[in-house]
């Protein structure tokens, strides 16, 4: 599944970490008729990072509700040994997974190996990883998107780390134009602009999407923004 051929050039993302989970697919529902098309969905194993998140079985009750409205499932693996659940994820409805650079050691070997599966693939970087190494490893790979975080990977509702900003400037600098660049971690109204004008025109956004009464209100302020 090639990121190119779906996506529209800027596109905000709610990531269901933050959603009620007691109204999920009433929250996808909303979020799709207010015009949401890529779900980020994170997952975290207790290892790689502290939470143990959601894994397959949630997605499976979801997938096809997010196709049905025309959405795309973005799986963010926050988890060692990403390779080993690519098939259950494609299996439940994922259309893309996104691995951490920092839990493999072949980034070109596991993307393909993504690929096998039909998914489409990113690498995510942690805030102290150097974005030139996970440039060079990406585009070797060639991915469909890098992932930049701008927090420590594991918790939602942390804030935006601001020398993210520049990190995104460098990775836009250094990626060719066709691998998209992905911004997740405390992405709100007040800086998504920023994040876009250094060059991240993939937005992830849970606590400023869920976190406030009417997440499709939210999600259209901040689509708006994002423009
Ligand atoms: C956490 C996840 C993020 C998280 C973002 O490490 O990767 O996707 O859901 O949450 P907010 O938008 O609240 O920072
Ligand atoms: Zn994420």
């Amino acid at each position: 599944m090639a990121w190119a051929e779906w996506i529209r050039t800027v596109e905000v993302e709610p990531s269901l970490y933050a959603a009620d989970f007691s109204r999920l697919g009433e929250q996808i529902d909303q979020l799709l008729q207010a015009g949401a098309r890529v779900f980020h969905y994170d997952v975290g194993d207790g290892h790689f990072v502290e939470p143990i998140i959601i894994g397959p079985i949630v997605l499976q009750s979801i997938g096809g509700l997010i196709h049905d409205g025309g959405g795309r499932v973005d799986v963010h693996l926050m988890i060692e040994t990403p390779e080993r659940h690519f098939r259950a994820f494609r299996e439940a409805g994922g259309d893309s997974v996104t691995f951490h650079y920092e839990a493999v050691d072949d980034v070109a070997a596991i993307a393909a190996a993504a690929r096998e599966h039909g998914l489409g693939v990113g690498v995510a970087l942690k805030p102290q990883t150097r974005v030139e190494e996970v440039a060079e490893a990406a585009i070797d790979a060639d991915v469909d998107l890098v992932l930049c975080m701008s927090i420590e990977p594991g918790f939602s509702g942390q804030r935006f780390m601001p020398e993210a900003l520049e990190r995104l400037r460098r990775l836009r600098d250094l990626l060719p134009e066709p691998i998209q660049l992905q911004v997740d971690g405390g992405v709100n109204r007040e800086n998504i602009q920023q994040a876009r004008g250094a060059g991240a025109n993939l937005l992830v956004a849970a606590t400023a999407v869920f976190g406030q009464g009417d997440p499709a209100l939210a999600y259209r302020g901040l689509a708006d923004a994002s423009v």
